[in-house]
């Protein structure tokens, strides 16, 4: 193998950065070039390839965001445009790829790497953690940790004025970043898309905790099937008529920042181990991570299967967090 490419695709997360770096790294240990592919799949589509040279990844590895740049490329559902972006791998002499990215990002690169022929793998990063088969998303720890700094100035102001807050976080289709931050920051309540939540009840359940406290927080997915922070508030208040409630949606604030220690190590360690892959003639395979050690698994079974945080056997906490 004597050149390779890579990609961010997606939402961006922090630690792509650091995947980046140790791709080209590695790569370049190894004796192998690494063109850079601008702006996801769109930039595989256009042709936009920048050769990486050792001194353009020196100093991005405590960066946010993808020096790459990132987007959500409808047109890369278009077969007759990915035939483009095949011409373009091919005449580059791109002979293998690395795609940085979640499930969507997938999806693509799966359809994708049956087309072009030379070996793919799938390093997973985004915030969501809504990946099968690993334990942590690239990105997603760095997300919990600004998630509970936030929640702990809110609670601060929050005891203050004696208020109760419903607090919005990131988490389309799932409640990981919801559910982790909720235990993390001590919360009172959390809504996750996962469990359905009984508005009159978490009322009462709200009434009750809160006498004697200063504050309440509770965390809301922005996927909760009630809908979001802003939502939920207005459905409450007729419920809660002698609480102030106020409401914060945290936003793009969580997938921007400094990755975490534990995002910088899993990011280099899965950029190398993918670049080991490829010139092993490894494909359409993604870098998990199963909680001790990098694993592989096949592209195909990432995207077919639906992940959840599971709390079945942790009944006490459900309570503590008045889930459902
Ligand atoms: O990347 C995942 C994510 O941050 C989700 O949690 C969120 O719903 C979505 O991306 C927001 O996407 P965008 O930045 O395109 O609005």
């Amino acid at each position: 193998m004597r050149k390779i490419g890579v990609l961010t695709s997606g939402g961006d997360a922090p630690g792509m950065n650091a995947a980046i770096r140790a791709i080209t790294k590695a790569a370049l240990h190894y004796g192998i070039e690494t063109v850079g592919i601008k702006d996801g799949f769109q930039g595989l589509l256009n042709g936009k390839f920048i050769r990486m040279k050792y001194t353009d990844v020196d100093n991005i590895i405590q960066r946010g965001g993808t020096i790459l740049g990132s987007a959500r490329c409808q047109a890369f559902k278009d077969v007759n445009e990915r035939k483009k972006g095949i011409k373009f791998v091919k005449e580059e002499g791109i002979e293998g790829l690395v795609v940085i990215g979640g499930d969507g990002t997938f999806m693509g690169a799966h359809v994708f790497a049956k087309e072009v022929g030379i070996p793919l793998v799938g390093l997973p990063a985004t915030i969501d953690n809504d990946l099968y088969g690993t334990q942590s998303t690239i990105g997603y720890d760095t997300a919990l940790n600004t998630i509970v700094s936030a929640i702990d100035n809110i609670r601060d102001t929050a005891s203050s004025h004696k208020r109760i807050f419903f607090i919005e976080v990131m988490g389309r289709d799932t409640g990981f970043l919801a559910l982790n931050s909720a235990i993390a920051s001590g919360a009172e309540s959390v809504l996750i898309p996962e469990i359905d939540t009984d508005l009159t009840l978490l009322a009462e359940k709200i009434k009750t905790q809160n006498k004697g406290r200063r504050s309440s927080i509770i965390i809301v997915a922005e996927g909760d099937d009630e809908g979001g922070a802003i939502d939920i508030k207005r459905k409450i208040t007729p419920l809660l008529k002698d609480y102030e409630l106020r409401t914060t949606v945290l936003g793009h604030i969580q997938r921007g920042g400094a990755p975490s220690f534990f995002d910088r190590s899993l990011a280099t360690r899965s950029g190398v181990m993918a670049v080991e892959l490829l010139m092993k003639g490894k494909t359409e395979i993604m870098v998990g991570y199963d909680g001790v050690n990098l694993v592989t698994v096949p592209l195909q079974e990432a995207i077919q299967n639906e992940v959840s945080p599971n709390l079945d056997n942790e009944s006490i906490l459900k309570k503590l967090l008045t889930l459902g």
